[in-house]
């Protein structure tokens, strides 16, 4: 702890939204357990500091925000010493109109600035202690440092076997529906040997899986010490060599920056995992088009059949927005057809939502919402149906499974992730967590496996780590 903390409660953090966001809402509670030596809490009425980070992508994540604000000023009033932060994408698009809406809040970060919270929160107290200041204010800053954010955050602390690590930040497409760009900022990558060490740290704590992050992950560009630039098959090549990283995975990805090298490392790393998320959006060329996501169906479709020669298994989720203005029956029904023919795992799929300042909130919409839901259903059945016939037809086969925790259900099962990114239950010693182990999938449930373990070939090498949660 850097100073005499203020606070006697603990820190309850809420996030909505994308893997991005709970990577930042870990960074945020271990810089102010280090600055302050608040401790996270899982109810906010116990917390002297509540903070939410929060997700603009589509409205009703926004809309969730201004509730569950209405809902913590009450608490505040009982406790007026209380501090509240709002972060992520709402933050940095609305800026001082939350604290309009919602008069409780003190401080108003973005997803760049979050590492200059602890000044933020001082500076809060400040203006409110000072009596001669008599129109308070919130604390403001929602501004794009670029990437003094990595630089001011604590070392990594681990707390499982599996980690992310965020490789970039922002995004410079600019698909005409999305806000991203607006309120993340443009592409920004961190620079490879800050990555590595990252990771390197991880490694030496017990990490044994690294998920790779960004809004367009496969757009890394870092700066490596000699002047080089690194993308992400150079760095995942580098990845690979660090003892103690067993299993790669990387989201979200863009179609436009699956290059060849990188669809190579699906033959060359056997690290990388059998799964790949790629989001198309549309299966109608007129649409992308509107969209503005600069490829063709066919383009894509020749990217995943590049990656599925390598990797026959591959299993393939993407991201669909149905009912993009402009979008007819027969555009649906390219989408629909498009699903049927590549087979896709565990994919998100949401109504268009329009989205304020961006360019597809001016296009002509007249397609009534009943007509856009009655597509969304029958586009989820068909991925609900894929996704139930993936894990059924894994019932039988043996998985590479990395042990993560003991079972939620008993004492004597531990859970771990297949490659596809499943949870198995299966009978098995506490002193398996952090291996790789070998199980046959013998029943699949409607969110996880069953399985019997078969072979646990690093028992003889590996030391089981502790972990405080178990
Ligand atoms: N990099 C990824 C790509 O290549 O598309 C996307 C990241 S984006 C933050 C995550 C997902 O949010 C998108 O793939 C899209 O499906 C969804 N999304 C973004 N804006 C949306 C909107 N206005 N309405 C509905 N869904 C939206
Ligand atoms: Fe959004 Fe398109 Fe970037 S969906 S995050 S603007 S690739």
């Amino acid at each position: 702890m850097s100073q005499t903390t203020p606070f006697t409660g603990g820190l309850y953090v809420i996030t909505y939204g994308c893997q991005m966001n709970e990577y930042d809402s870990d960074k945020m509670a271990s810089l102010l357990e280090k600055t302050y030596g608040l401790k996270l809490v899982t109810e906010p009425e116990e917390a002297d500091v509540v903070l939410m980070n929060t997700c603009s992508v589509r409205e009703k994540a926004q809309e969730k925000v201004f509730s569950e604000l209405g809902r913590w000023s009450k608490w505040k009033a009982k406790k007026p010493n209380r501090i509240i932060g709002v972060g992520g994408c709402v933050a940095s698009q609305e800026g001082k109109v939350i604290r309009q809406r919602a008069p409780s809040v003190d401080v108003i970060f973005g997803p760049q600035t979050l590492h200059r919270l602890p000044a933020m929160i001082d500076e809060a107290l400040r203006v409110r202690g000072d009596d001669s200041i008599k129109k308070k204010k919130a604390v403001i800053d929602i501004s794009f440092p670029e990437i003094e954010k990595f630089d001011n955050l604590p070392e990594p602390e681990v707390n499982g076997v599996s980690a992310m690590v965020s490789i970039m930040e922002g995004c410079s497409k600019y698909c005409t529906f999305c806000v991203v760009p607006y309120t993340r900022g443009e592409e920004v990558s961190r620079p490879f040997e800050d990555v590595m060490h990252e990771i390197e740290v991880l490694a030496s704590q017990g990490v044994r899986e690294v998920n790779l992050l960004g809004q367009n992950v496969n757009a890394y560009r870092g700066e490596m010490a000699d002047g080089e630039i690194a993308d992400l098959a150079v760095l995942m090549h580098a990845v690979r060599t660090i003892d103690g990283i067993d299993r790669i995975r990387f989201t979200t990805s863009h179609p436009n920056e699956m290059t060849q090298s990188i669809i190579d490392c699906y033959g060359e790393i056997p690290e990388l995992v059998s799964h790949l998320h790629l989001p198309i959006q549309s299966g109608s060329d007129k649409v992308l088009a509107m969209m503005k996501r600069n490829h063709m169906v066919l383009e894509y479709k020749s990217t995943i059949r590049k990656v599925r020669a390598l990797r026959p298994n591959l299993s393939l989720s993407g991201d669909f927005i149905i009912g993009f203005p402009g979008e007819t029956c027969d555009d649906f029904k390219e989408t629909l057809a498009l699903v049927e023919e590549l087979n896709y795992d565990r994919s998100f799929s949401f109504i268009y939502s329009e989205r304020p300042g961006t360019p597809a909130a001016g296009f002509p919409d007249d397609e009534p919402m009943e007509k856009k839901k009655r597509r969304l259903f029958m586009l989820q059945e068909v991925l609900n149906k894929q996704t139930l016939a993936i894990s059924e037809g894994m019932i039988g086969t043996i998985q590479r499974v990395l042990v993560e925790r003991l079972s939620r259900n008993s004492f004597t099962e531990v859970a771990g992730r297949t490659e596809n990114n499943r949870v198995v239950n299966f009978e098995g010693s506490p002193e398996l967590i952090g291996q790789f182990v070998d199980v046959e999938i013998t029943e699949g449930l409607t969110n996880s496996l069953r399985g019997k373990l078969v072979a646990t070939p690093e028992s003889d090498t590996h030391v089981a780590p502790q972990y405080h949660s178990l």
